[in-house]
């Protein structure tokens, strides 16, 4: 069946974080018709949860030059080193931009920003508000700007698939939408401009920071598309989240690295602290390096957790600093006032995605991606703390730059979309919302902090029988699951999960966040490039 309604606009951005909203802005203030489509409600995804700051050369002595030499040594040599010098030079006016948008960030007692250290950086250099509730701040002013400006809105609105003409150039977007409003049901808004900025995949895994929204919505549409995707297996496991059991799923509380950045201290059961003499930045190293040690001594010590002692920062700056890390800590019962906290690694940042250039355009013409979506090549093989924030808000303006750029060059013509092979077909059928738990489960055992080729073939296998089911479900039957936000996030998180696992056993090497029991080396003869999945049979 063709969508029910549409609506037409020069630019429909799909997703409303800082990467989503900031490119919405900027094109609305370009003078482009934009609408923005969001899965749930415009602050839901993940930017709200940020906590340390946003990453720039913004403190004195401090240079975009220096911020460069740090993203490049977490990158594990595989950053692109143009697209970081874009990010370092551009983002100390990217976040000025910011805070003149409405976004207030701590200040000094001499009334500059107050910047912290994460890992990795050599410097302070991470804005950050209301202590460790910056994405928050940030996701309040953008969305109150958004409205403000009165730019159209559609919330609750799940996008499925891409829309083309017949040459393969963007014509929209088709949507799932739910709930009450004149835009119930599949539809579709009709653009020359789509940009992608829906976030990360971490509900790949089962324990993870990210929300529930957070399923790879994007990198789907873009593989379904005929889109390059590239450096998927570099899945960032955020060294410290709040351990809640063996068993916890779903989204996890996380406990900023800033609050290593302030000086708590990693400590194994025997209250030793296990990061010391192994980088010179001992629990400040990049964070791969952090996740590994950790998960080592969990290993030697055959122990669920480490802790993270703060307590050494006593009841006034836990509370003046850290309110929220402290309220989460004291909503499970721990007071890290008093106790250490248990602490694991667990999946944060999809560090590949939709491969873009430097103004943010995919390999699909029209097709643009920015924030954790995308992979412009800022972060290589492990993303740097907190140049996430940055690289939405940089990468963001740049693309809508690029769009005002070619509606002065030809006019942003609208396309005539093709129709769509909508709802299924064999290649991409639906899954039950059960299947979302099962691809958890595989993908943690397979693919998680630790893999090897016999794990990664076993997870391969499962995920393909997944497929496989479905898949003959359909061609029996017409039809498998019942159309809905839930099989579409399902469906999605297979999609993705594929690409990742093929990924994840072809690289036959460790490298950033990428560990391989059975390959335990960086290997810069073979592997110093990129793996890039399309399923496009022009492109692969
Ligand atoms: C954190 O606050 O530790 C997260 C920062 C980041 O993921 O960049």
């Amino acid at each position: 069946p063709a969508p029910g309604w549409s609506i037409a606009a020069d630019v429909v951005v799909v997703g409303s974080g800082v990467a989503g909203l900031t490119a919405a802005l900027r094109c609305e203030a370009a003078g482009l018709d934009t609408v923005v489509v969001t899965k749930a409600r415009l602050d839901d995804g993940s930017t709200r949860w940020a906590q340390g700051g946003v990453a720039a050369a913004l403190g004195e002595g401090d240079t975009p030059e220096q911020h460069l030499d740090d993203t490049l040594v977490a990158g594990a040599g595989l950053c692109d080193e143009e697209a970081v010098r874009i990010l370092v030079t551009e983002g100390p006016d990217a976040v000025r931009r910011l805070i003149e948008t409405g976004a207030h960030f701590d200040e000094s007692s001499e009334g500059g920003l107050e910047l912290t250290r994460e890992g990795g950086h050599h410097r302070r250099r991470i804005a950050h508000a209301g202590g460790d509730a910056t994405g928050a701040e940030i996701s309040r002013a953008l969305v109150e700007a958004v409205r403000a400006r009165g730019l159209r809105t559609v919330e609750n609105a799940l996008v499925l698939d891409l829309l083309t003409d017949a040459e393969g150039r963007t014509a929209g977007v088709t949507l799932h939408v739910m709930g009450e409003g004149q835009h119930d049901g599949v539809g579709a808004v009709h653009a020359p401009a789509v940009v992608l900025a829906t976030g990360g995949m971490g509900q790949v895994f089962s324990a993870t920071t990210n929300p529930s929204v957070s399923t790879g919505d994007g990198v789907a549409l873009a593989l379904r598309a005929g889109a390059e995707v590239s450096d998927l297996e570099f899945v960032q496991f955020h060294p410290t989240v709040l351990f809640l059991g063996a068993d916890a799923e779903g989204q996890q509380p996380l406990v900023s690295e800033a609050v290593r950045g302030e000086g708590a201290h990693l400590v194994d059961a025997d209250g030793v602290r296990f990061m010391v003499g192994q980088h010179e930045l001992a629990e400040l190293a990049p964070r791969d390096i952090v996740a590994k040690g950790i998960t080592r001594r969990m290993q030697e010590q055959d122990a669920g957790h480490m802790f993270l002692d703060a307590r050494h920062f006593g009841a006034e700056m836990w509370e003046n600093r850290f309110p929220t890390i402290l309220a989460a800590c004291r909503a499970h019962g721990i007071d890290p006032v008093t106790t250490p906290i248990p602490v694991a690694p667990a999946a944060h940042y999809a560090s590949g995605g939709v491969r873009t250039d430097s103004r943010g355009r995919t390999t699909v013409p029209g097709l643009y991606a920015c924030g954790e979506v995308a992979c412009t090549g800022v972060h290589g093989a492990n993303r740097l703390a907190s140049n996430s924030l940055l690289e939405g808000l940089v990468y963001a303006e740049r693309i809508a730059a690029d769009i005002a750029e070619v509606r002065a060059a030809d006019g942003l013509t609208a396309r005539v979309p093709q129709p769509v092979p909508y709802p299924e077909t064999p290649e991409h059928p639906l899954l039950a919302p059960e299947a979302r738990f099962a691809i958890q489960r595989i993908m943690t055992m397979g693919a998680g902090v630790l893999r090897s080729d016999t794990s990664l073939t076993e997870a391969a296998e499962q995920i393909q029988r997944l497929h496989a089911e479905a898949r003959d479900a359909l061609l029996e039957n017409g039809k498998t699951a019942e159309p809905g936000v839930d099989t579409w996030e399902a469906t999605n998180l297979l999609c993705v999960a594929r690409a990742l696992v093929a990924a994840a056993r072809m690289r036959e090497e460790t490298r950033g966040c990428h560990w391989r029991e059975d390959r335990p080396d960086r290997d810069d003869t073979a592997w110093r490039r990129h793996i890039v999945v399309s399923l496009n049979p022009d492109r692969t």
